[in-house]
């Protein structure tokens, strides 16, 4: 996709309402609520607060960006912002409080603030695998309703922001070295953080039912398949396996 076409996307998706029934915990589980709610509250935390970077793109010179990347990037921003809405509202229908600030949540913007834009896109990456499966695995066993449906529209916009950023990072020009590296770099930190969440987690996830197994495997899943937008040999491109850097 070119970055109009993603400027395009996130325009498009704004003018959703918010999901309806979000906040009726009626069909979850009592026993699940607490855990799932604390949970929630930390993912709420980490969904609502990546503005900086949408300011500083303003000021960088990277290969392969334009204005409709900048743009989309805002727009994305403010995606994330609604996926922060759409969680706190579910926290509060929990019977949860929503959270200042959580150890993991500090973690990720200590990672963020120290390191250059480029690995800042990086970690914000990691944030959509670990989002995308961490929702995925939730609405998976939530039972139909408001709950789970708002989340399964989060995890389909996870999906989108992974090839997004997945796109920029293909679309710098690298050699292999550096794609080496990149992928070094990659499985590091996102294995990193999927022990994190996992310790976290594991309560919410013991309690509803999903073994540490299924979840590894979700987000090892997602790992690979945003690592296959960079792969270390280009040539594999021409064989169809990753869009041309445009
Ligand atoms: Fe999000
Ligand atoms: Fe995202």
């Amino acid at each position: 996709m070119r970055w109009s076409d993603w400027r395009k996307h996130f325009e498009m998706n704004r003018q959703r309402p918010l999901p309806e029934g979000v906040e009726r915990a009626e069909e979850v589980p009592e026993a699940w609520r607490p855990a799932l709610a604390g949970s929630l509250a930390t993912f709420q935390l980490g969904e609502a607060g990546e503005g900086r970077i949408a300011h500083e793109i303003d000021r960088a010179h990277l290969p392969g960006i334009d204005a409709d990347y900048r743009a989309a990037l805002k727009l994305f921003v403010a995606e994330e912002g609604r996926h922060a809405r759409i969680l706190g509202l579910m926290v509060r229908g929990l019977g949860g409080k929503l959270l200042a600030r959580n150890w993991t949540e500090r973690l990720f913007v200590f990672g963020r603030r120290l390191l250059g834009l480029r690995l800042k896109l990086m970690v914000l990456l990691v944030a959509e695998v670990i989002g995308g499966a961490f929702y995925g695995l939730l609405a998976s066993r939530l039972p139909e309703g408001g709950l789970r449906r708002g989340l399964e529209q989060i995890c389909e916009d996870e999906q989108h922001h992974l090839d997004y950023h997945g796109e920029f990072f293909a679309r710098q020009g690298w050699g292999v070295l550096t794609r080496a590296a990149w992928q070094a770099a990659w499985w590091s930190v996102a294995m990193a953080a999927m022990g994190v969440v996992l310790v976290d987690h594991r309560r919410t996830l013991r309690t509803m039912g999903i073994p540490l197994t299924e979840a590894a495997r979700a987000f090892v899943g997602l790992v690979r398949e945003a690592a296959s937008h960079l792969p270390v040999f280009p040539e594999r491109e021409a064989r169809g396996a990753v869009p041309a850097p445009r």
